[in-house]
Formats: C-alpha cells, structure tokens, sequence
C-alpha cells in the first residue's frame, strides 16, 4: 500500500508517477476535456447519488385527528397513522429503501414507560405501515426516552443526572417491544455507554437474531437539533445533553465510540449531524470499512430551506449538492428530511 504522501506525489507527477498513471503536463495535459458535455462528465463521475441512497425520518403522534405541519421543518408534518402510511408508500414508490421513525406519546411520564407499551405510537406505525408497505420499505425505529419521559432527557434520572445502566434496562424493553411490532432495525440514539451490547443481547434472547441495530455512534451535543426537539416534542425541561452526546471538538473520540460500537454488535454505524461532521464521517469510513450513516439533521435542512424561502439559494441544487458531499465524505446512507424532494428530482433525470 502506498502512504498518502506516495500517492499525492504520484498525482503531482513526482518520482511515482511512472506507475502507469499517464500523469502529464499541460499542454499535454488539460483536465476541462472531460469536463464538456454532461455525458463526459457522467462517465468519470466519482460519487452518485440515487434514491437508495437515502432514508426518510419521519414523526408519529399519538391522538392526532389530521397530520400538523411543522413550521421548524417546513414540508415535514407530525403524522396520523393514516398519513404516515401514505407518505410511506409514496417513498417506497419513489425508490426511497428505508424509513425510521419517531414516535410522540399521548403522555409522558418519568421513566418513558409509553416507550415500550405494545400499543405504543411507534408499535402502531410498525404494524400498519407494514401491512401496507410489506417488504418494500426497511422499517427502523428510533430508539431513545426523550419523546417519552416528562423531563425530556433520553434516560432516567437519578437526580438530575441520566442513569446509564438503569437507562439500558428501559433500551433492552423498548427494543424487543419494536421488534415484536416488526421494526427491521432499532436505532438507539441516547448515546448511553453498552447501549448496542445491551440491545444485542435482549434481542437475541428475545429470538429476534435478524433484527439489525444501527447505531447512532457518533452523535455530538449539536446546536442543529433544535427544529426536531419542537417536531419531536423532545426538548429536555431543564440542563442539556451534553453529559451524554459527544463534544464537537472530538474525532479520536468519535473513532473510539464507533469501535465501541461494532464490537458490540452494530450493523450499521451513523455519524450526526452531517455538515459539520463531514471530517468525521470520512474518518469512520475509511478506518473501519463498515456500512455507515450519516442524519442530515433537522437544523441542517431548516438552514437550506429558510434560505431558499427567501431566494438567497437555489434549494434543488443545494440540497443535491449537500446530499452528495455526504456521500462523497464516506456515507452509504443519507437520513435527511429532503428524501422524498431528493429521490423524485432524481427520478426525473
Ligand atoms: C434524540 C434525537 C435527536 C435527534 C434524533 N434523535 C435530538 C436530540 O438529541 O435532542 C435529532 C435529529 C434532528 O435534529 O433531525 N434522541
Ligand atoms: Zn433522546
């Protein structure tokens, strides 16, 4: 293998350019031939976005008579049963693999118990959108208590500190809850420690060996979550959450936590938010080769929208252009609000 300054050397044409690169100079050399015509530009393409490259987060309340649109995430709704089926087999008609969900209870209590009730709002929607979607879509389910606890932190409290081995326990119940309503996969996203090692193993001895866990692995205390804490009726009554979620200055950290994540069982790993963590992700990517994520979350999709609201972007473009540098940094898959947007521009050619 050639180290990195080998290879930089031998694009710029230095001592190991005679590998057959064919490297030459210009007049030689003139890099705008294949950038003429889109089929030239098409042909040495890197990196491709299409519509099973990405995932659609969606948001199910309990008790709603219609969907309600979410000012914060303008073309996102807080879903019915009813509409939440019908946006999932829109998707699944426009190519869109997979679908995860967010669930908002009718009450919230101190543990989150409505999390792991079988007629939970998130059990509902496995079963309905499945009896209508069968296997066209992959069904996830967010797994976390800060939709359903009173206090809005993703664990239980011990004072007013998150617990964390009392928090796995509540993980373990919610899971093999999902999987029994038929979740595909389960997506922790509380950044508890052994979280996946906990889920994993209350998975298999629920029997449910094929249900596979995406991990939000390396999740940072982000400003970008605001618009989603509204639409998520999740925001934590009192501190933050940075006790549990990771400090933006971190990346040796990150790899750490990813490491963690697949020794205890990940099948997929997620970094989140997107944008700003684009370092980290191609970092993920390239040390450890495993199916991974990235959330372009809502704060990220809320930005483009206000701005293209206003006339300053052209948001087809931009978001084609976001959703692509995500994939080119390392993801496999994109969770992003514009999944519906994205998969019907890209059918379109
Ligand atoms: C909570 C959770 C959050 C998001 C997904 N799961 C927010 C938070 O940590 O408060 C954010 C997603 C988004 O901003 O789109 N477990
Ligand atoms: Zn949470």
């Amino acid at each position: 293998m050639r180290t990195r300054g080998e290879v930089r050397s031998a694009a710029l044409g230095g001592p190991a350019a005679g590998e057959g690169a064919g490297v030459s100079s210009f007049p030689r050399r003139r890099m705008r031939r294949l950038r003429r015509t889109d089929r030239l530009r098409e042909m040495v393409r890197e990196t491709t976005l299409a519509p099973s490259h990405l995932a659609a987060p969606l948001f199910v309340k309990e008790g709603l008579a219609r969907p309600v649109p979410l000012d914060v995430l303008p073309g996102q709704h807080q879903h019915t049963l009813g509409s939440l089926v019908d946006e999932c087999s829109r998707l699944a008609e426009l190519g869109v693999p997979a679908v995860m969900f967010f669930g908002i209870p009718a009450r919230k209590d101190q543990a989150g118990s409505a999390a792991w009730d079988p007629e939970g709002i998130v059990q509902q929607a496995l079963r309905v959108v499945r009896a209508e979607v069968g296997d066209r879509l992959a069904l996830i389910a967010d797994l976390c208590l800060c939709e359903y606890t009173a206090h809005g932190h993703c664990g239980v409290l011990r004072g007013e500190a998150v617990d964390n081995d009392a928090t796995l326990e509540a993980y373990r119940r919610i899971a093999v809850s999902y999987a029994q309503a038929g979740a595909d996969l389960v997506a922790p996203s509380g950044m508890m420690d052994g979280q996946v090692a906990a889920i994993r193993e209350a998975l298999d001895e629920g029997g449910f060996h094929d249900v596979a866990i995406l991990a939000y692995a390396a999740k940072y205390a982000s400003a970008f979550f605001e618009p989603f804490r509204h639409a998520a009726e999740s925001a934590p009554r009192f501190g933050d959450r940075r006790g549990y979620q990771m400090d933006p200055g971190n990346t040796d950290e990150a790899l750490r936590e990813v490491q963690l994540d697949i020794a205890e069982g990940a099948d997929i790993v997620m970094v989140k938010p997107a944008l700003p963590y684009l370092d980290v992700l191609a970092r993920v990517k390239a040390t450890f080769g495993v199916p991974t994520a990235a959330y372009h979350v809502s704060g990220e999709y809320a930005m483009l929208r206000a701005a293209a609201a206003r006339g300053w972007l052209d948001e087809e473009r931009a978001m084609l252009e976001v959703l692509l540098a995500i994939r080119r940094a390392g993801a496999d898959l994109v969770f992003t609000y514009f999944a519906g947007e994205a998969a019907a521009r890209l059918r379109r050619g």
